[in-house]
């Protein structure tokens, strides 16, 4: 593993902090003042988006700071290692392909001596040939009938992307058939998922890249006994299910035919699937023109991020400017808002995207780091969101940085909607950044009493980042953006974003738990009180126990 100099004690660092306290106390409304060029300078038009990111506390010095240090740590090396197929994911000794996923360029990815893209290719065409079938009816249940409800079983990173891009790319999709999802360990959510389906005209998607995950398999499972006890016979399996794994051989033992099984490789990282087989739902609801139109998108921002200067990195730039809200002005969290209702889970995608990445706390050498890392994101669509927490955003004592994402043209051409959508979110931007100042509240003839509560600070940063229309590239582009931001992050704070040791302890925890919850009720367990007494409690209350 490599050993780098501590971030905190680079050079780098250290001019960036004398310079925060130059700048800390410095409004966005006197930098603007300063410099009526300012919308325009700190803005990147590419990838078919507009980023703008004049809105934040900064100037043109502490950008050039923070690219400094984004060279003191080699981003452009590491980014040349992850792009090359190095395994950069330390821990596990794997390299991290994700992009090679939808490289569109017909030029070859190595990874360990060997082309991938041959594979990949072979997939997405498998793929096809799934989701053709299944667009066109000619995919049959056991007893002969069309299939055209689609449930993807899977948690994680093998459900929120699947889930985030079907609902963004609702209007692409096919109306006739019925995309749901299963992921929560909780029947509710299976059952409530097959209550009104009838299994002769069901597919199931089992989406896990180990095919080991407690929760998909348990649901599986359940899956699988609705299917087989409808039709007696387990030979119905090899209608109703399909197989999106790493794992051959655990798909083979559950009982799906491997011909039904889309593989996939350890060089994708779970919250990094989507662009994989994983994306097979997708696919179906839009298509596969519109899922090769997505794949492009991604590929765009792929080569964007490759190639730009860093000073024009989109990724770059908001990976940069993330570090100076988390780790000078000491802000712990970051807000995805969305302006657009298909988008609707686009925040909490990027939840495990990010804080699964990033959420870490040692280095790559094996130090405790002494800063702060990943964020807390969060997020929901505007303008739900403005009539729920935009209150703390913009007078609370806490400073939250956030995204405000929009299109200029609605899909569904309600024009009247759609200028009053982005309208507010324009509008909250400028609020957010220049608030009104007491004597403005004082003008407007306010009541003395009532100006402090009416006075808005301002100097709260947002990024705007616009398009003209939410297509699937540019649903691509957009995700590919982020992914790439999480990226640029983690090398900077030099912790491994593709590893999550962080999920192991609870899942063999849960193990242990779930025999203690299942022993009898004077069986003995040695927790700490509290988790002793919660385990007795269960029992002592579970109707199945009381009846033994
Ligand atoms: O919760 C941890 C995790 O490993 C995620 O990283 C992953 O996306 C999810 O579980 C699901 O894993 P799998 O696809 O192997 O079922």
């Amino acid at each position: 593993m490599t050993k780098r100099e501590y971030l905190t004690e680079t050079a780098e660092w250290k001019l960036l902090e004398e310079h925060f306290k130059k700048i800390e106390s410095t409004h966005m409304r006197d930098l603007f003042r300063n410099d009526p060029e300012r919308g325009r300078k700190f803005r990147v038009d590419n990838c078919g988006l507009i980023f703008d990111y004049s809105k934040n506390r900064v100037i043109e010095e502490t950008m050039d700071l923070l690219l400094k240090l984004a060279e003191k740590c080699s981003l452009k090396e590491e980014i040349e290692k992850m792009f090359n197929g190095e395994r950069i994911n330390g821990t596990e000794n794997r390299a991290v392909l994700h992009v090679a996923l939808r490289n569109r360029s017909g030029k070859p990815v190595m990874c360990d001596g060997a082309d991938v893209m041959p594979g990949i290719l072979n997939v997405i065409a498998r793929m096809k040939n799934i989701s053709d079938r299944i667009r066109k009816s000619e995919w049959k249940g056991f007893s002969g009938k069309s299939v055209k409800n689609i449930i993807n079983i899977g948690i994680g990173g093998s459900d929120l992307g699947p889930v985030m891009a079907c609902e963004a790319l609702k209007y692409y999709s096919n109306r006739d058939l019925n995309v749901r999802f299963v992921s929560n360990i909780d029947s509710t959510h299976i059952r409530e998922a097959i209550i009104d389906l009838n299994p002769e005209e069901t597919l199931f998607i089992v989406a896990s890249k180990t095919f080991t995950t407690m929760e998909t398999m348990t649901n599986a499972l359940t899956a699988k006994k609705w299917v087989t006890d409808f039709f007696g016979s387990e030979k119905a399996v090899a209608n109703h299910f399909i197989a999106l794994s790493t794992n051959k051989n655990d798909v083979e033992k559950f009982g799906i035919d491997t011909e039904n099984m889309l593989e996939f490789w350890d060089w994708v990282g779970g919250r990094y699937s989507l662009t994989s087989a994983i994306g097979l739902s997708v696919m179906i609801s839009i298509g596969y023109d519109n899922f090769i139109r997505f794949l492009d998108g991604f590929h765009e921002m792929d080569n964007h991020f490759r190639d730009t200067p860093f000073d024009k990195n989109i990724p770059v730039i908001m990976a940069l400017l993330g570090v100076w809200y988390n780790n000078f002005f000491g802000c712990e969290t970051y807000a995805i808002l969305p302006y657009e209702q298909y988008m609707h889970r686009f925040a909490a995608y990027f939840q495990q995207g990010d804080m699964e990445s990033n959420g870490k706390s040692i280095t790559r050498d094996g130090r405790r780091v002494n800063y702060s890392t990943g964020p807390v994101i969060w997020g929901e669509p505007g303008t739900n969101g403005q009539h729920a927490f935009y209150q703390l955003l913009h007078q609370g004592t806490k400073i939250i940085p956030a995204d405000l994402i929009g299109f200029v043209n609605p899909l569904h051409g309600d024009r009247d909607h759609h200028n009053k959508l982005i309208a507010n979110m324009i509008a909250q931007a400028e609020a957010f950044a220049f608030g009104k100042t007491s004597e403005e509240v004082v003008k407007e003839g306010v009541d003395e009493k009532l100006v402090p509560y009416k006075t808005f600070e301002g100097n709260r940063p947002t990024n705007v980042i616009m398009s003209e229309r939410l297509t699937p590239e540019i649903l691509g582009n957009l995700i590919a953006a982020y992914e790439h931001k999480i990226f640029v992050q983690g090398i900077i704070w030099d912790i491994f974003s593709f590893d999550q040791w962080g999920v192991e302890l609870g899942k063999v925890l849960a193990g242990k738990i779930l025999k203690e919850l299942e022993a009898g009720e004077n069986e003995e367990t040695d927790h700490d009180s509290s988790t002793s007494e919660l385990i007795k409690y269960y029992r002592s209350r579970c109707v199945e126990q009381k009846n033994k």
